[in-house]
């Protein structure tokens, strides 16, 4: 899902970022995503974003390869 429609940023990007840096101001966030807020419109969407992500582990990553296949 787009948080930000301006610069084309993803709850997943977001996420992602803010567990990796460890920040928690959407701002700083998007500056390590090489950019800024245009609109601000996203922010306290941005900012819930973050506080989940930092407030909880990360989503174990699933390699399709390793799910079974289903009854032929
Ligand atoms: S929607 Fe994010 S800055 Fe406009």
């Amino acid at each position: 899902m787009y948080v930000c429609i301006c610069n084309g940023y993803r709850e997943s990007e977001i996420e992602q970022t803010a567990r990796a840096s460890g920040l928690n101001c959407p701002v700083a966030v998007y500056q390590v995503l090489g950019s800024g807020p245009c609109c601000g419109t996203c922010l306290p969407m941005a900012q819930d974003v973050i506080n989940d992500a930092l407030k909880s582990p990360a989503r174990p990553k699933i390699d399709l390869d390793d799910l079974p296949l289903a009854a032929e």
